[in-house]
């Protein structure tokens, strides 16, 4: 088994603590600070001092005696009030990498062992193109999809399309408005309908919104469609038969807009399948007494009595009975849990909604649907436009995604013309360079710092080839890639040696920190962990690149070990951009 340079270190120190009496959970160490001053630091000594009744200083003089016999470290010291400062020996870098380097799973520990996670991602709405709200769900939950496929988890990723309800009324209605001679709303034909929706994609897209504001000013298309979506959930053939078409028509769109952003599901499953368990789910909570009615709607009291914010009861069905989204998130929870029997469901969903999941888990844990399954709402915060406030277009209306993407990607296509990036491919192969460094441009900013922060949308600064960014990072792989190219003249690189400049040591033990950085980005369910490392690892390859010429090597056995950390750095940062769902050109 691997075993993570930090788990190693732990040990040591664990045993150094056991032996002189001291309480070993204060035995943990971290990448120190300030890497000038030492690679590895313990702070242990300090609670450990208090638990024992002695000195900080004292105790951690007594560790750090201890340790520097070891042939882990090369240099150990205390500092200030009681911090164990250790360098790791160069021959424990030299042999830590090897091991990191024949490892089929790069270190990634196996965490889910086979168990199942479902996770509820994208979730776009039928008739509406995907828009900027769409993003970041898409981006954070095709990471994650990968992350926890990585650490041994089964994965089903389900889009859970919003494909029910009134938005499905507000359309058929409208549609009937237009043209009433349609066969699905002729009652005595008899099918078979036609496959194909009565509209085109963009005609589907306006009617949408030209139907949802002639219901809010008109209580009569209001009442036609509610008329309508009770029909529909009624079972009305024919317009079962039009909603299918519908729903397959605005897939088609967003599934290429999933294919664009690199995102995979499993199902694509929606709202409208959760409706069948819905009527017995709510004859059934009704009978136990979970639910109840108030105001002529029926409801669970999910309120509990230390809650310091007021969490309402879930609203499980209207007077007219119709379809609401708890209840459709509840029901789907069902199956989830009992057919899929996952371990775990998570739910990549704007942070806005935290309110909802909070009284869908709760509801799910009181009526004894959750049967011990972890529920997690991952959120994040908003794409925000240059003003701070929610992106939007120009006109003032909700971007799409598919032009955003396309603004990002118009201005790879200029910065690429600026700095040389594609000189003398053809028309077309600049084209698709253009298009996945402007994609990585947007999902590395997309991933990148706390998922619940939101960020400005600015083309400007994320498409570049320079800092914190997905091209930047893009550019540093294919460097790599192609030092490996060009060596396979000077032969195979035989293995790892023990590093002799300092940025080669500083790199190695950047690559070191992959499996914890992977563990933590999984943990925290924070692929931004994992961002900010692939950016700490080619910052310090292009260090290392620019002090220890590689091919030029001086001597033979010296370019050997630095191809080979060039082979091991490039692994971890091909693995790190895929993990995030960044796809690397080939040259660029
Ligand atoms: N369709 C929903 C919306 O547009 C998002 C669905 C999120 N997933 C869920 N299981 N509720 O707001």
């Amino acid at each position: 088994m691997f075993h993570a340079l930090s788990a190693r270190i732990d040990a040591i120190l664990c045993d150094a603590f056991q032996a002189l009496n001291l309480p070993i959970i204060h035995a943990r160490a971290a990448p120190c600070s300030r890497p000038e001053l030492a690679d590895f630091q313990c702070n242990g000594a300090m609670p450990a001092a208090k638990a024992v009744g002695r000195m900080p200083r004292d105790i951690a003089e007594a560790v750090a005696t201890r340790l520097s016999t070891h042939a882990a470290f090369s240099e150990v010291s205390m500092a200030g009030p009681g911090f164990i400062n250790m360098r790791l020996a160069p021959s424990l870098l030299a042999e830590a990498a090897a091991e990191l380097l024949g490892d089929l799973r790069l270190g990634i520990e196996d965490v889910g062992q086979g168990r199942l996670v479902v996770i509820d991602f994208g979730g776009p709405n039928v008739a509406k193109p995907l828009h900027v709200g769409h993003l970041r769900s898409l981006v954070i939950g095709e990471s994650l999809r990968r992350l926890l496929h990585a650490q041994g988890w089964r994965v089903i990723a389900d889009a859970h399309l919003g494909d029910w309800g009134l938005q499905m009324g507000m359309l058929t209605s409208a549609l009937r408005l237009r043209d009433p001679q349609l066969p699905w709303f002729i009652s005595s034909f008899e099918g078979p309908w036609p496959d194909t929706a009565p509209v085109t994609l963009s005609e589907l897209e306006r009617l949408y919104p030209e139907a949802a504001a002639a219901c809010r000013n008109d209580p009569e298309r209001m009442a036609q469609a509610r008329a309508d979506t009770a029909a529909l959930q009624a079972g009305d053939l024919g317009l079962l038969a039009l909603w299918r078409s519908l729903r397959a028509l605005s897939l088609q769109a967003q599934q290429r807009d999933f294919a664009s952003l690199g995102a995979h599901f499993d199902l694509l499953l929606g709202e409208s399948d959760a409706q069948s368990i819905i009527p017995a789910m709510i004859d059934d909570l009704r009978t136990r007494g979970m639910a109840e009615e108030s105001d002529g709607a029926l409801v669970i009291d999910v309120a509990q009595p230390n809650d310091r914010h007021d969490v309402p009861p879930l609203l499980l069905s209207k007077q007219d009975g119709a379809a609401l989204y708890a209840t459709t998130d509840l029901a789907t929870l069902v199956p989830r849990v009992k057919q899929m029997q996952a371990a775990c469901v998570i739910y990549v969903v704007d942070q806005r909604q935290a309110l909802h999941f909070e009284q869908v888990f709760r509801a799910a844990e009181k009526a004894g649907f959750k049967d011990g399954v972890q529920l997690e709402h991952v959120g994040f915060g908003t794409v925000n436009g240059p003003d701070g406030k929610p992106y939007k277009t120009r006109q003032g209306g909700v971007a799409r995604l598919a032009d955003l993407l396309d603004e990002a990607v118009a201005k790879a296509a200029e910065r690429m013309a600026q700095s040389g990036h594609g000189a003398g491919f053809s028309e077309e192969e600049k084209h698709q360079l253009a298009r996945k460094v402007g994609i990585a441009a947007v999902k590395f900013a997309d991933l990148s710092g706390d998922r619940l922060s939101g960020y400005i949308f600015d083309p400007d600064r994320l498409v570049s080839f320079e800092g914190r960014t997905g091209p930047y990072l893009q550019y540093a792989c294919v460097r790599i890639q192609s030092i490996q190219h060009k060596a396979k003249d000077h032969g195979v690189p035989v293995g790892l040696a023990m590093p002799e400049a300092r940025t080669e040591r500083e790199l190695l033990l950047a690559c070191l920190a992959f499996p914890d950085a992977v563990a933590e980005a999984a943990r925290q369910r924070q692929p931004g962990v994992l961002a900010e490392y692939a950016f700490e690892l080619a910052q310090r390859f292009s260090r290392f690149y620019a002090e220890c010429p590689v091919l030029a090597a001086e001597r033979a056995e010296q370019r050997a070990a630095r191809l080979a950390i060039c082979h091991l750095t490039g692994l971890l940062l091909a693995r790190s951009l895929n993990l995030l769902g960044i796809d690397v050109p080939e040259r660029m």
